[in-house]
């Protein structure tokens, strides 16, 4: 049966940049995918579908935190009209290239993509073992250790793609393949850009956990792990790095209290104050304390006077080294209770501070 050239193809013959589309691989939503040989080489190309094939909303709820270049173009794109339209369908299409230009760069195992034009994209073919187009990660049987050791490296490709500040966006067993040295990914037209995108972090913790449940069938212990929170929190700190050691555990860290700097802060305070003159309050107290403690040095320089109530002695004693509040009061109380109201008032007299 012949195939069906699409009419995106035809100029890349003319170029002389393809010789053959030996099959179509995959017809999805968004694009056509065919193995061709381009330059002697086994290579795939992708034929993204017309804009009023794709569903626009979605797009454009992706697309936030894109690059675009003045603001009637993002006006045009956010109104959806039809030069909106065509605009957002351009950067759609240079996002997948250059997603993978920048993943390739950062080292995450992505196909290379070889040449652009106007609705296609040429890039390596990712292959199995005998040289054919990989399966999905959906079509292969995995055992456990499989599972285990696609999960780890997957996880590596997902923390080098945050660190090169993209999230992939639509990450599930549909879009990885297994090839012949491991998984890779594909289908990046969505990715987003990490920092600028309100979303970001939910659409990742959703990619993780699309991956981790479906390697979760064959290993169930991934299933508990928690790799999304806790390489989200290391990128928020600024502090992901393609090798950062890894958990997947993850409880949100509560904040530490840094004793020494407290101690530092209160030595600094209390050093300020004693540089700062005295505020007035604490000049009146100074003075306070200064006469108080001068009439109890002339009341102790003062010879001996009886008191009217004939007990010289111990009142002297008392202005200069005065009970204890408690005691005095008690004392008060039982003089109040042997002579009446009188009892208390010597005391007072004597007592030239009060
Ligand atoms: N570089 C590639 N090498 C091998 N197969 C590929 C490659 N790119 C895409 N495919 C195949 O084509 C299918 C669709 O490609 P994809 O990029 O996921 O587009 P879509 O947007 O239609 O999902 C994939 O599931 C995969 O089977
Ligand atoms: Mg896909």
């Amino acid at each position: 049966m012949p195939i069906h050239i699409p009419d995106a193809l035809l100029p890349l013959f003319e170029q002389g940049l393809l010789e053959e589309v030996i099959r179509p691989l995959m017809s999805g939503k968004e694009a056509s995918v065919f193995l061709v040989r381009s330059r002697g080489m086994d290579c795939v190309a992708k034929v993204y579908k017309d804009a009023q094939h794709r569903t626009f909303r979605q797009r454009s709820a992706y697309a936030e935190g894109r690059q675009v270049r003045n603001s009637r173009e993002r006006r045009a794109m956010q109104k959806g009209s039809a030069y909106g339209k065509s605009l957002l369908e351009a950067t759609w299409q240079n996002a997948e290239v250059d997603a993978l230009m920048r993943l390739h760069d950062a080292g995450v195992r992505v196909p290379v993509p070889y040449h652009h034009a106007k609705n296609v994209l040429l890039m390596e073919l990712v292959a199995d073992a005998n040289g054919d187009p990989a399966p999905r990660l959906d079509d292969v049987e995995l055992d456990r250790e499989t599972a285990l050791l696609l999960h780890e490296i997957l996880i590596r490709d997902i923390v080098g793609m945050l660190c090169a500040g993209l999230v992939h966006g639509d990450l599930s067993q549909y879009n990885i393949l297994v090839a012949a040295d491991g998984p890779v990914i594909i289908d990046v037209p969505q990715a987003t850009d990490a920092a600028a995108n309100r979303n970001s972090e939910a659409i990742f913790l959703r990619d993780v956990k699309n991956v981790t449940n479906f390697l979760g069938r064959a290993a169930p212990e991934l299933l508990r792990t928690r790799y999304g929170p806790e390489i989200w929190d290391l990128f928020a700190r600024a502090e992901l790095r393609p090798d950062s050691p890894l958990t997947g555990r993850f409880a949100p860290k509560k904040k530490k209290v840094d004793t020494a700097g407290v101690l530092a802060e209160i030595q600094d305070a209390s050093e300020e104050a004693e540089r700062r003159p005295p505020s007035a309050y604490q000049l009146k107290k100074q003075r306070q304390a200064e006469a108080e403690r001068a009439a109890k040095a002339r009341e102790a320089a003062r010879p001996a006077k009886p008191s009217r109530d004939g007990r010289p002695e111990k009142a002297q004693d008392e202005a200069a080294n005065p009970a204890p509040k408690k005691k005095r009061r008690r004392r008060r109380s039982r003089r109040k209770n042997a002579g009446g109201a009188q009892g208390s008032k010597p005391q007072r007299s004597t007592h030239p501070g009060s």
